[in-house]
């Protein structure tokens, strides 16, 4: 969740992994998160209220709870503190302006977060505001979809490809044992909108490349740029975007994004906010209106099938075969040393 849906005060549900957390944030400025289950009578803490420096205050009945999942204050009766199970509580650790809350069943390793200083305000790069998105598919189909650079030309046909970028090729590459890359680069193409915009808007051929990688679990880095036709990398521009998935239920997740645009043309003031605007048009109707539809629509065929087994295309699948292969070993070694957990896996999720 970013930070800023979390002003002090604040209390917010959410739904990881199956699991109903409640967040809020004292006045000291902290977040906290814990199982959004009242034990005395399983009202969510969600419809209670920020109450003290550090606690939450039951609406039903008014229990406070602390951000341990102790209850710490009975306003019934002598105030004795009732005897009850404590509520599950999740390690929370903010970073550039992202809640990220470890579900994993063993001690939080920051070290799995992934390298955000391109995404800060004092960033050398032009950085975009960051947005997320609700979707009712499960979030292995949003990771296929984006490691799949294929697709963009005809599903993004005229905003991100067009028939011409679908003679581009792609290469991948495994990194270690939790990371899959693919690239792929299209020489001299008619510039698709995007493209033009974020360069030279000057409607002119391009050489575009489209550059992914997948880390466990949910962790998509995007490196998408142009440039002349035939010339240096370096001389075009490029935009580093940064995608987690968050998983809510098997059916649903939430897809967070930070972009940052390196070698930015130089242009006036209302010129940036003219293509920043335009451009956030684009990627809403990417999300929404291209890959969202195709991406719902399919996960209808997998279910009223029972069974997804694909198949596997030579020359474009290789990354969304291997993430998954990779994603389930992980998985597998987190079950093994967690047999009585019923959780997938050990993830530090946005
Ligand atoms: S349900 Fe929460 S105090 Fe009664
Ligand atoms: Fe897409």
């Amino acid at each position: 969740m970013f930070s800023e849906l979390l002003p002090a005060g604040a209390v917010e549900a959410r739904v990881i992994l199956e699991e109903s957390i409640v967040f809020w944030r004292g006045q000291d400025g902290i977040a906290y998160a814990i199982e959004d289950r009242c034990p005395h009578r399983w009202a969510p803490l969600s419809i209670g209220k920020q109450v003290g420096a550090d606690r939450i205050r039951c609406k039903y009945h008014g229990l406070e709870f602390d951000g341990t999942g102790h209850c710490v204050h009975n306003p019934h009766g002598k105030g004795r503190i009732p005897e009850s199970e404590t509520l599950r509580s999740y390690p929370v650790h903010e970073y550039c302006g992202i809640i990220w809350l470890w579900m994993g069943w063993e001690e939080p390793n920051l070290a799995l977060l992934p390298d955000l200083s391109n995404y800060l305000p004092d960033s050398p790069h032009h950085v975009a505001k960051p947005g997320w998105i609700a979707i009712d598919v499960p979030f292995e189909l949003m990771i296929d979809n984006v490691l799949d650079l294929s697709h963009v030309a005809l599903v993004h046909e005229g905003v991100l490809g067009n028939e011409e970028s679908l003679a581009g090729e792609t290469s991948f590459e495994q990194r270690g044992v939790d990371s899959v890359a693919a690239y792929r680069f299209t020489r001299n193409i008619p510039a698709p909108e995007y493209f033009d915009l974020i360069y030279k808007a000057d409607g002119r051929k391009l050489d575009i490349w489209n550059n992914v990688s997948w880390k466990a679990p949910t962790h998509l880095m995007l490196e998408v740029g142009c440039t002349d036709v035939g010339g240096q990398r370096s001389d075009g521009t490029e935009i580093l975007a940064h995608h987690v998935l968050t998983p809510v239920t098997k059916t649903s997740c939430m897809y967070h994004y930070l972009g940052a645009q390196c070698n930015a043309p130089s242009r006036s003031a209302e010129q940036m906010d003219a293509v920043a605007k335009r451009l956030g048009e684009l990627r809403k109707l990417a999300f929404f209106e291209q890959d969202g539809p195709i991406v719902a629509a399919q996960f209808k065929v997998i279910q009223r099938n029972g069974e997804f087994r694909p198949l596997p295309l030579p020359g474009i699948d290789q990354a969304a075969v291997l993430w998954r292969r990779l994603y389930k070993r992980i998985l597998k070694q987190e079950q093994a040393r967690h047999p009585l957990q019923n959780v997938p896996a050990a993830t530090a999720v946005a």
